[in-house]
């Protein structure tokens, strides 16, 4: 029998009770479509602000807007009926004050409807965390490699690989539990440092390029069907090859245009009471 019967929705309570339980799995999502594809598989889905790279062809997740996120949001969330949906707060809407961050994540809750929000930071971002939840918005933290940071950090940086970074790293996780979070991502972060922060925390870690320990795993959808066209991660299985299929089915439309094979007959209309030849 599936863990979740269909139609019942996950709420993040749901979520956070599933820590040292069955592996949850998180995948993100962009569009109705897709939403609509994942939702009997997923346990939750997060509408990232990848979407800034994956689908709106940004080098970085700083190109990513409330709007964007709102309108990828929404999209969603007419696909959902059982997953649990988080929507990533973007770059410069949270970080200058906890009002501004409660602001933000009032605004993505009541224009999508989705379940709860995300943002990155540990120590550093643990009162906006607070202000958020003490609102009654749920809250997933994100640890580790942070995306948002790479143009101040200089680039993609693995975290963890000195002791003083994995003392770090153990702090801001714990700073995010503390101020409420139900979940944490952990990104791009050495194997036994994300799994010894699953075994400290009370909440559910989300893996992605960190360890099969963690609570849960999450990959880009457009990654993980091999759909991405750019630089695929180390961290990336794929378990489709979309780029060939959707090259192939392109060269075929093509062909069969090009030699007027397409449309065929039966793709045609005629006028009342005759039928295709
Ligand atoms: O934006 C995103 O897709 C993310 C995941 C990689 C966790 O934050």
């Amino acid at each position: 029998m599936a863990e979740h019967p269909a139609e019942v929705q996950i709420t993040p309570e749901a979520i956070r009770g599933r820590k040292g339980g069955a592996p949850i799995v998180c995948l993100t999502a962009y569009t109705y479509p897709i939403a609509r594809l994942l939702d009997p598989h997923a346990d939750l889905l997060l509408v990232g602000d990848s979407v800034a790279m994956v689908l709106h062809g940004h080098a970085t997740t700083l190109g990513a807007t409330m709007e964007m996120m709102i309108m990828h949001g929404q999209a969603v969330m007419r696909g959902c009926r059982r997953a649990c949906v988080v929507v990533d707060m973007p770059a410069g809407s949270y970080e200058h004050s906890a009002g501004q961050a409660l602001a933000s994540a009032r605004r993505i809750m009541d224009e999508t409807g989705c379940h709860a929000v995300k943002l990155e930071g540990g120590t550093d971002m643990a009162d906006r965390i607070a202000a958020i939840v003490y609102a009654g918005i749920p809250v997933m933290g994100h640890i580790g490699l942070q995306p948002q940071s790479v143009e101040k950090e200089g680039g993609y940086k693995i975290k963890g690989r000195t002791q003083e970074d994995s003392k770090r790293l153990l702090a801001d996780a714990q700073a995010v539990e503390k101020a409420g979070a139900f979940s944490v991502v952990i990104e791009g972060t050495v194997e036994p440092v994300a799994a010894d922060i699953t075994r400290r925390l009370s909440i559910p870690t989300i893996g992605i390029g960190a360890s099969a320990q963690c609570d849960g795993q999450i990959l880009v959808i457009d990654d993980a069907v091999g759909l991405t066209v750019d630089r695929v991660p180390k961290f990336v299985r794929e378990y489709a090859d979309l780029r060939s299929a959707v090259a192939d089915a392109a060269q075929r439309y093509a062909a069969d245009v090009r030699a007027r094979r397409f449309p065929g007959p039966e793709h045609v209309f005629q006028p009342k009471g005759k039928s295709a030849p």
